[in-house]
């Protein structure tokens, strides 16, 4: 009788001790937020007046990314980046550091091979200072090591050149934005 109650016993930690490593196992798995799609809000540094919103769909081909900035210059090249921090407390945005380059690459062009992860090129405004672009990135993504989501958005003052490491040469920044989850229903 009382070895069919240890044996019991034993039955019972066992399972518990299985439970047990499951939920740590979830946990291991869980890392970062997921979604399909991400938006920031680009708010003016001091001194400038631009806005805007950036929205980021994840597809089979990349991050599709969507912009609408105003408050641009008429018909003028503005350096666009995701930058390494989604942190927009300073008042100029140099708290969101430099480009988003987990890779370790040098500055590039969107086509480049051979770039930071946050090299999204320029956006063209019109002659209301404007800005609408709508692409597809292939190296973006929304999940996963390299995820964009937790990062900063900046819009430059001057043209990205493409070439200069490493940031292009785009000058100071007009807005900052931070990439989040966002909400299916807006
Ligand atoms: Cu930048
Ligand atoms: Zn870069």
């Amino acid at each position: 009788m009382k070895s069919l109650f240890v044996t019991i016993l034993a039955a019972f930690m066992l399972m518990s001790c299985a439970q047990q490593q499951e939920e740590e196992e979830t946990e291991v798995i869980n890392e970062g937020p997921k979604t399909e799609l991400a938006t920031a809000v680009v708010h003016a540094t001091e001194g400038n007046s631009i806005e805007g919103v950036v929205t980021f769909t994840q597809t089979e081909e990349g991050v599709r990314v969507q912009a609408e900035i105003s408050g641009l210059g008429s018909e003028s090249l503005h350096g666009f980046h995701i930058h390494e921090y989604g942190d927009c407390r300073a008042a100029d945005g140099t708290s969101a550091g430099g480009h988003f380059n987990p890779e370790g690459m040098d500055h590039g062009a969107p086509t480049d091979d051979n770039r930071h992860i946050g090299d999204l090129g320029n956006l063209p405004s019109n002659e209301d200072g404007v800005a609408t672009v709508d692409f597809v990135d292939p190296m973006l993504s929304l999940s996963g090591e390299n995820s964009i989501v937790g990062y900063g958005v900046i819009v430059h003052a001057d043209e990205d050149d493409l070439i200069t490491q490493p940031t292009g040469a785009a000058g100071p920044r007009l807005g900052c934005g931070v990439i989040g989850v966002a909400n299916p229903d807006m």
